[in-house]
């Protein structure tokens, strides 16, 4: 199997990690995983390090430009006017990582919707002390509205919760189809290197996982198994009394995520701006994550009591929320000809739909004890008031 062909010196987790599987054993890829972005002392996400934007290793929508930030604003303000403008409405983030995407939500509902801003509250999860750090100091000026919590300290919530990049972020199993059975990746150690090792599975879960999401591996194949999402989605789904749960992340419904055509999976390393697929080489220094698997969070979801109200593309949700009008408002104010262009050019990146964030990303909005057939994001293109002026 794969070893790593790292020539420089072991990261201070990869020695941590290679110990631990000498005294214990070899571990599952989900424990190694979670280790590399969550070892509370040398995690990825846990140390102090820019990770999202220029100057760190990838970037998200909300680092790109403040409009997504607005435009799921205007559709937070439809939610809120949907359970009847409730006096203790509040939005849940879950996984903020730089804080921009609160910053431009709060911002744009502070000067479009001053009413519900004055009422609501704006709840951040967030598991890495570093980010909510940068969070504080990012969102002082929203000191009012702005708390940081536990996941279960929202229990009876009534609002909206929301995430974006958070599931790709969960640990995975890997799997393999090996001679009509399914195995599992471990990662062991061999001569002072990470070495992986098929396995039968830890726990019957990751067989019946691909039975409950009705998909069947191609021999030879190799996937990734995110137990972690559905029981995610079950325990938001509990927490919340009434309102949303508002999902955006890269994946695809499972059929096509476990195509027999992907015959090695999804994870991905990012270090810097650059790709790599190998996650054993600068161990808890780069970001590791795998696509989404939307069809069993919409399966967790109707289980646990939620209705699914839209499940499409990010290019689609944000044309419907009146991206074209955002952009050609924004371009008005720059004066400069080519910071327009290039406001234009970063702004067709986030509906883009190849080599952009388009049509990877997806978004998901379930609700509970909620009537919301009309949805702003679920506009077409048809029903959308005609901009007045062209680009
Ligand atoms: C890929 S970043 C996305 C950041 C941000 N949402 C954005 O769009 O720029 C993942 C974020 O989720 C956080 N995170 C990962 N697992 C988490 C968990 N179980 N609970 C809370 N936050 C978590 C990470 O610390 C980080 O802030």
């Amino acid at each position: 199997m794969a070893a790593t062909l790292d020539q420089s010196p072991p990261s201070p987790l990869a020695i941590v990690l290679m110990e631990r599987i000498l005294s214990e054993g070899p571990l599952s890829f989900a424990t190694f995983m979670e280790s590399c972005l969550y070892h509370p002392e040398y995690g990825y996400y846990m140390g102090p390090r820019q990770r999202i934007g220029r100057d760190g290793d990838f970037f998200t929508s909300s680092s790109v430009h403040a409009i997504f930030g607005q435009l799921i604003a205007k559709q937070l303000h439809q939610m809120w006017e949907v359970l009847g403008c409730p006096v203790d409405f509040i939005i849940a983030e879950q996984g903020a990582g730089t804080g921009h995407l609160a910053q431009d939500i709060l911002t744009a509902l502070q000067v479009d919707y001053p009413d519900f801003y004055s009422k609501l509250r704006y709840c951040i999860v967030e598991i890495s002390a570093d980010n909510r750090l940068r969070q504080g100091e990012l969102l002082a000026s929203h000191q009012r509205c702005v708390s940081w919590c536990e996941q279960n300290d929202l229990a009876g919530m009534v609002g909206c919760y929301l995430s974006n990049e958070l599931v790709d972020a969960f640990p995975v199993h890997l799997v393999e189809q090996r001679d009509g059975k399914l195995l599992e990746v471990f990662v062991s150690v061999e001569h002072g290197s990470f070495h992986e090792i098929l396995q039968e599975p830890a726990t019957e879960a990751l067989s019946g996982y691909l039975k409950w999401v009705d998909v069947e591996l191609a021999e030879g194949n190799r996937a990734e198994i995110n137990l972690a999402a559905p029981s995610w989605l079950c325990n938001v789904a509990e927490l919340l009394q009434r309102g949303f749960v508002l999902t955006i992340d890269y994946g695809y419904l499972a059929s096509e995520l476990f195509a027999p055509w992907r015959t090695s999976g999804t994870l991905m390393c990012y270090y810097q701006h650059t790709t790599d697929a190998n996650p054993y080489i600068r161990v808890g220094e780069q970001d590791l994550t795998t696509h989404v698997d939307f069809s069993a969070l919409i399966k967790a979801g109707v289980e646990s009591g939620l209705q699914q109200l839209f499940y499409g593309d990010q290019c689609k949700f944000l044309l419907g929320l009146g991206f074209v009008d955002a952009l050609l408002q924004a371009q008005a104010r720059e004066v400069e000809p080519h910071h327009a262009q290039a406001l234009r050019l970063t702004l067709k990146n986030l509906i883009l739909p190849e080599g952009g964030m388009g049509e990877i990303f997806k978004v998901l909005i379930q609700g509970k004890g909620v009537q919301a057939e009309n949805l702003l994001c679920a506009r077409s293109l048809r029903d959308l008031p005609l901009p007045v002026s062209g680009f």
